[in-house]
């Protein structure tokens, strides 16, 4: 199936993935997991929303957790490089038939709401309120000591197309996963806006849903101790730690107490050159899932959150993936 090109002059100019909105059913029992067992800062937070932070963003929050009746995703969030860009993406998405509107959100500037023609739900902003660091405020470290939180990774029905509509977004493919043969279709894509392997990656699946959103740690040394600590505290890890053949990471995913899937990871690499090449992976190499050849377990390729107000579809194609069973 078609590998998308790179766009470089894209209609508006999204920096990076930023941040996610989680709706939770029971906000203490998500703050104590984001803040003492992951190691999230917690920046602000009331009766009905939580706002965290890794340490070295500078920005107010990557996560917001929102007290709600039923657990989801409720929003992925993009910077943009500007506040023109905010009104570029609006004319952009009504040009091609995309509801939009601007939202008040606290903490952030201007902030424009859409659901892509797939359902993922979305905000783009270009300003949000500024904290100082706290990567060298040791002092305060947690957990698995996340530093910045890196990508979102979502279940798609419409494979191909969500690729290529993000690919028109600007979103430069690195990695992707196809079936062998004449004619085999894309199952998974990982692309990219700041320059490493990915700000959102594309799998196929029952979709839309949130398979998982990712920080970035500094070593492996930091995800052997989660898993010591989720350990000792009676929780499950899902899968990992292991090493990716796809972006090399080193890895461990973990559920939350509503079941939104986390991603600890290190080590992946940069992609920023104009002239950067995708690297296809087939879908039947084990190693791309696992370096080390361990499958992953079949929760991975059947659950994640879903948007509210989102109908989840099958997927056009099932892809005939390796599971762990
Ligand atoms: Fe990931």
């Amino acid at each position: 199936m078609p590998v998308p090109q790179h766009v470089f002059d894209p209609p508006f100019n999204i920096v990076r993935s930023s941040h996610v909105v989680l709706d939770v059913v029971d906000l203490n029992k998500s703050v104590e997991f984001y803040d003492n067992i992951i190691g999230l800062h917690v920046e602000d937070r009331d009766d009905t929303t939580a706002y965290l932070r890794g340490s070295e963003e500078h920005q107010h929050h990557s996560v917001v957790l929102r007290k709600a009746e039923q657990s989801a995703a409720a929003r992925l969030g993009f910077k943009v490089g500007s506040e023109a860009d905010l009104d570029k993406a609006g004319s952009w998405f009504a040009e091609h038939g995309v509801l939009y509107s601007f939202v008040d959100r606290p903490f952030q500037g201007r902030t424009l709401h859409v659901t892509d023609p797939f359902g993922f739900r979305l905000e783009f902003y270009a300003t949000m309120d500024k904290r100082p660091h706290l990567l060298r405020r040791y002092e305060r470290y947690k957990g698995c000591h996340p530093q910045r939180l890196d990508h979102f990774n979502v279940f798609a029905a419409e494979t191909q197309d969500t690729i290529d509509f993000y690919a028109r977004l600007g979103f430069r493919l690195t990695e992707y996963a196809e079936e062998d043969g004449d004619g085999g279709r894309i199952a998974a894509a990982w692309m990219h806006r700041k320059g490493n392997v990915h700000d959102f990656a594309i799998t196929n699946g029952k979709g839309p849903r949130l398979h998982h959103f990712a920080y970035w740690v500094p070593g492996p040394l930091n995800i052997i101790h989660l898993c010591d600590v989720m350990a000792s505290r009676g929780l499950a890890l899902e899968r990992g730690p292991g090493r990716h053949g796809i972006s090399n990471a080193f890895f461990l995913y973990v559920r939350d107490p509503d079941g939104h899937r986390i991603e600890l990871y290190c080590s992946d690499y940069q992609t920023m050159d104009h002239d950067h090449e995708p690297l296809r992976w087939s879908l039947r190499d084990p190693r791309r899932q696992t370096l080390w050849g361990a499958p992953a377990p079949r929760s991975w390729f059947e659950q994640g959150s879903p948007f509210p107000g989102q109908e989840v579809r099958e997927p056009v194609f099932v892809a005939d993936v390796v599971i762990a069973d």
